[in-house]
């Protein structure tokens, strides 16, 4: 790629807002798109786009798995598992058949890393794709894709057809012989549909359902075939590192952990967005520098959920741990895809768990019993407790529930959705004891828990509760302490967030 890419961008939208959020980053898979003058094959030829497939092709697949494997890149998708270990169990099998796959579901809220590689340098992801069916000997791709991904489909549907068009993609690609073919299959949407023996499921078109893995789809995947399936960021790094070699790959990063990462950061952050940086940069890095601190300078940054629906929170007293996928689970979070959720201290951590725990009880196919049943109990007790309905013994038992869902679930859908509830009650059990002895939310971001009263102590008497309650249920006057009217209030919190003081209870 070209010289310039760990440069700061150029000044952009986002730039003008603060300059650090781009200039704090060290950008590599976003400075090639902050370069691309279009999405067009020339463009990217222009950046040095597929010099790495020319590099490996001059090389033998054991060479090309080697450089990989030394690069020490680890998937993006979620697991981290190392590339190249699973290119090397699907390059050594026998079989006339094989194929390769580009993960692009996303399925989980908040998470769109893939969607803006395929939309803003989809040729990235066509050239990874060709690196890794040369590498395994695969003639045959597919990019799984949600159809709802308007751009995305566009960018990489002209992508396919111009590659096919110039030879880099069909028979004899650059006068070797290696023949690769690519195609989309459009992904039924569903969250469950990213993880790998589901997506396979519905290309071959069957219900969207996971298979007890071994065997692995690199021994037996796609119509029983060897296949490999990597997320689209991982297919992202592969020409940069056969380009500009594994050395300058793993110069960035921590542990095992090389290279950068896209982030998704949402929530009470001042300045939100993707964003990248190298694996093993403390959390507090990524929020305090790039993304300029909490949004509310009055409210105190509480935790942070990481790795996507199914990811853990990381309390704000651990945000100094590295931002890298093994002390990230050590701590009971992931990095998964690489989703953050910034929490401040309005947010309650029992209504979060709620929340997450719901998605993935919606989210769960139904397949095994401990995912279907165990994750819609968990979601009840965890509703009863919101509700002020909770009983002695509920967090015991959540315990055991969470714990059993994790180790017999079928697949990582089920093992992982307990992480929100156990990591919340690991660092926040003190608020899931007040929810059920008190009745009471101490955030008071439990709607049904809600009484919302100002602190006469507190109130500066600035009077701004009073014309953000839709309900006209707070009487203020100048210089004096506003008064909500617990009869008509609604308790939909907008005194709280409307209050610059933090004086509302
Ligand atoms: C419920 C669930 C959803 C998943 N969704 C995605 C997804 O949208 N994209 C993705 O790349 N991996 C997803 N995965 C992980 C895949 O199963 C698989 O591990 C990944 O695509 C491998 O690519 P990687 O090694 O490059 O990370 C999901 C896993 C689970 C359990």
């Amino acid at each position: 790629m070209s010289d310039h890419e760990e440069k700061p961008a150029q000044a952009s939208s986002s730039a003008a807002v603060n300059g650090n959020f781009i200039a704090k980053q060290t950008r590599r898979l976003l400075a090639i798109c902050d370069q691309l003058e279009s999405i067009d094959l020339d463009s990217y030829l222009k950046v040095g786009g597929y010099r790495g497939l020319k590099q490996a092709l001059a090389r033998s697949p054991q060479q090309v798995v080697a450089q990989i494997a030394a690069a020490g890149l680890r998937g993006r998708g979620g697991g981290g598992f190392p590339t190249a270990r699973k290119w090397e169990v699907c390059r050594r099998e026998k079989s006339a058949e094989k194929y390769l796959i580009g993960n692009c579901n996303e399925g989980g809220p908040g998470a769109y890393m893939s969607r803006f590689l395929v939309a803003n340098n989809p040729h990235a992801i066509i050239e990874g794709l060709l690196i890794g069916a040369y590498a395994i000997g695969a003639g045959q791709g597919y990019v799984f894709i949600r159809p709802e991904y308007g751009d995305a489909v566009i960018a990489i549907k002209q992508a396919i057809a111009q590659a096919r068009e110039k030879g880099y993609l069909g028979s004899g690609i650059m006068g070797r012989r290696f023949d690769f073919a690519l195609d989309l299959k459009f992904s039924p949407g569903e969250f469950i549909c990213g993880e790998e023996t589901a997506l396979i499921a519905c290309i071959e078109g069957r219900r969207a359902m996971p298979t007890a893995k071994p065997p692995h789809p690199a021994q037996k995947g796609l119509w029983g075939k060897p296949t490999i399936i990597n997320n689209a960021e991982t297919y992202a790094n592969i020409g940069p590192i056969m380009a500009r070699g594994s050395d300058w790959f793993r110069e960035l990063g921590a542990g095992q952990s090389k290279g950068t990462k896209i982030f998704a950061v949402t929530g009470n952050v001042k300045h939100s967005g993707l964003l990248e940086a190298p694996l093993g940069v403390s959390l507090r890095y990524i929020l305090d520098d790039i993304c300029g601190g909490m949004e509310k300078k009055t409210r105190k940054l509480k935790a942070v959920q990481v790795g996507g629906p199914t990811g853990g929170v990381i309390p704000a007293s651990l945000c100094d741990t590295p931002v890298d996928y093994d002390p990230l689970k050590n701590l009971g979070a992931m990095l998964g895809p690489g989703g953050m959720i910034v929490m401040d201290e309005g947010v309650c951590m029992v209504e979060m768990a709620r929340y997450f725990l719901a998605f993935s009880a919606d989210e769960s196919c139904g397949k095994c019993t401990p995912c279907r049943i165990g994750l819609k109990t968990i979601q009840e007790i965890l509703t009863r407790i919101t509700e002020g309905r909770g009983r002695e013994g509920d967090l015991e038992l959540l315990t055991e529930l969470a714990e059993d869902v994790s180790w017999s679930s079928l697949c990582g859908l089920g093992r992982t959705a307990p992480n929100a509830l156990l990591s919340s009650l690991r660092y926040f059990r003190a608020e899931y004891e007040t929810h059920i002895r008190d009745r009471r939310c101490p955030t008071a971001g439990c709607v049904a828990l809600r009484r919302y009263l100002v602190a006469a102590e507190r109130c500066k008497k600035c009077g701004q509760c009073q014309p953000a309650c839709p309900a006209a249920a707070i009487s203020w006057q100048k210089k004096q302490v506003a008064q909500i009217d617990r009869d008509n209030c609604i308790k939909c919190g907008s005194c709280y967030e409307a209050c610059p003081f933090g004086s509302i209870d």
